[in-house]
């Protein structure tokens, strides 16, 4: 098994980045809406629910990191054919996604005011409590936290969270069923057996 990307399909460690995210993205979800429709307010509960969707939405922060920097360390598998347009749109589509993996754990953090409990591990200050914030927000800019939040969490849980996400990764779940079932090409098998 290859580790990194060769020009017929992708690496054992970008297959792990690629799934892992899909996971953790899943978790993430499930974690915040399960705090919001099935616990009360200032439960045990409630609270796991949100320090578990923090800790997985940091790890995600920290994981597309690695996993931009493999990205450039590595060739990408060349495109199944298809027209300029499908490649620019593939190209788009994978830039987009690779930006909401950055703004969802950048706006998370941003916007929160609590510390996360890192899987009960240790503590990861909150931005509020870090020099940057003091510098930047509330010195420079004349902020405070409540005025800084408030748009940070309108991109985080209105825009990005509950719409932009969804569509994208509905989008490529759709393009990527298309390339196996309406093209017959090795789209999928790229980014999971490897197989011709
Ligand atoms: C890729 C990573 C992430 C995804 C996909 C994600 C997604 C979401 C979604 C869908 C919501 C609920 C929106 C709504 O109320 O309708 C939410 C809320 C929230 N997120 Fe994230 N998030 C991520 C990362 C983070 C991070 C890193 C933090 C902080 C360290 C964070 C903190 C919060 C907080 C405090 C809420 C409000 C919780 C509540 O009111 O119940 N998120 N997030
Ligand atoms: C069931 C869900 C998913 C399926 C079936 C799927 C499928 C695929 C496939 C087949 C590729 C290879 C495309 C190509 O080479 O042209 C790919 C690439 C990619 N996927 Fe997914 N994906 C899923 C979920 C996700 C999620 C949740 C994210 C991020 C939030 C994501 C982000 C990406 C990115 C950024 C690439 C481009 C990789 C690169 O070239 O660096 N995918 N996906």
């Amino acid at each position: 098994m290859n580790l990194k990307n060769s020009p017929m399909h992708y690496g054992f460690i970008a297959k792990c980045f690629h799934w892992g995210t899909a996971l953790l993205f899943l978790a993430a979800y499930v974690s915040v809406y399960y705090r919001q429709w099935f616990t009360e307010a200032k439960t045990p509960e409630n609270w796991t629910a949100l320090q578990l969707h923090l800790s997985i939405g940091v790890s995600l922060g920290v994981i597309v990191v690695l996993r931009v920097i493999w990205r450039k360390m590595n060739e990408t598998p060349q495109p199944e054919p298809g027209t300029k347009l499908e490649h620019l749109a593939a190209h788009m589509g994978h830039y987009a996604l690779y930006g909401v993996m950055i703004i969802m754990p950048l706006t998370g953090y941003l916007g929160t005011g609590v510390n996360t409990e890192f899987f009960f591990l240790f503590d990861v200050p909150k931005f509020e409590d870090t020099w940057l914030f003091t510098v930047v927000v509330q010195d420079f800019m004349g902020l405070s936290f409540k005025t800084f939040e408030a748009p940070i969490d309108f991109i985080h849980k209105d825009i990005f969270g509950a719409w932009l996400v969804w569509l994208l990764i509905l989008g490529h779940v759709l393009a990527a069923l298309y390339h196996h079932f309406g093209k017959g090409d090795r789209t999928i098998k790229k980014m999971t057996t490897g197989k011709p």
